[in-house]
């Protein structure tokens, strides 16, 4: 048995069908190759990025609530779990049988699992590469009963409100009544405070986007170059997101294979969205998506919402 199990996706025609698209678009998935999980986890660190750290401390002041909470936990599925060092603590806390890390990015999430076998030896482990936006399939041996997912980071942020209602009912699919999904949200906040987050002093978020253009490169055979594009992150209050785009810096052709874009000085591609939600707007997203009874906890700062939703 292969140690990842990989869905296949035409990721080719998804993004092809981005890039032709007025204005062009392409899905913050693909942000995940080797190196921009990499990116990704020093963006974990920088002062801006609160996320983390604020998540990290909700977790731990609240680890003892957590888990009375939740009960007794059999299987913990972590959803797109990047270094997998979120999960570690929640497995020491909770003591699950077995531990199933999902993420798109496989070479690095292989290397998380492997790191994640070394600090909990005595926890079976069972890693799936795939990519959430299709159908989420477990390995068959996994048992039903007592599965909490975990989906930590904000990550259901990266999708508009219907695909965010839709991930949430195929992840309650997954579960039996005694399941639960164990969510971090990030919260509406002062603008300046969620705009620094995304364009922090350093330039690793701004590395972060155009590695996306490198990967597209290595999947479709396309010619963008850094050099052509800048970084813009912001701000939209109508949506409650931040947007993450590339701006084309000059008059630009992009070619692959079989076609090309033509980008005009100034335009831009989008590339991520994070959403921002009111606590009980995410409430109520969960109960009409299968999780009635939701359990809070937040930081001081009402910056980011743990939930503990049961079906
Ligand atoms: C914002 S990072 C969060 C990582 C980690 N869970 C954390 O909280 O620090 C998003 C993670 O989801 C993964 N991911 C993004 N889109 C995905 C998709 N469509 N399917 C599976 N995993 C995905 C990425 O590879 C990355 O590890």
């Amino acid at each position: 048995m292969p140690e990842a199990v990989v869905s296949t996706v035409s990721a080719i025609d998804e993004i092809i069908q981005g890039l032709s698209n007025h204005p062009a678009y392409i899905s913050p998935k693909f942000f995940y190759d080797a190196h921009g999980s990499d990116l990704f986890s020093q963006i974990t660190s920088l002062p801006e990025y609160y996320l983390t750290r604020t998540e990290n401390a909700i977790m731990n002041e609240q680890g003892d609530a957590i888990k009375r909470e939740a009960g007794a936990v059999s299987t913990l599925i972590e959803l797109g779990a990047g270094n997998c060092r979120k999960a570690q603590a929640l497995c020491a806390l909770l003591q699950p049988q077995r531990f199933v890390p999902l993420d798109i990015s496989e070479e690095y999430l292989l290397e998380a699992t492997a790191d994640f076998r070394e600090k909990l030896p005595g926890l079976a482990v069972y890693p799936v590469a795939s990519d959430l936006t299709q159908a989420i399939i477990l390995p068959t041996h996994i048992p039903p009963e007592r599965r909490l997912v975990f989906y930590p980071g904000s990550s259901i942020g990266n999708f508009d409100p219907p695909h965010a209602a839709n991930l949430l009912r195929r992840v309650r699919a997954l579960l039996d009544d005694d399941g639960a999904l164990l969510i971090g949200v990030d919260l509406v906040k002062d603008v300046d405070v969620l705009e620094a987050a995304y364009n922090d002093a350093a330039g690793v978020t701004a590395a972060f986007n155009l590695n996306v253009l490198q990967h597209v490169n290595a999947i479709i055979g396309s010619d963008f170059s850094d050099d052509d594009w800048r970084h813009v992150a912001f701000f939209n209050p109508a949506h409650s997101r931040i947007e993450m785009h590339l701006e084309s810096v000059g008059e630009t052709v992009v070619h692959w294979p079989e076609g090309e874009r033509r980008f005009a000085a100034g335009e831009r591609i989008h590339s991520e969205n994070s959403y921002k939600y009111l606590i009980n707007d995410f409430i109520n997203l969960l109960a009409e998506n299968g999780f009635g009874r939701s359990k809070v906890w937040t930081d001081a700062q009402n910056w980011l919402a743990i939930v503990l939703a049961h079906p």
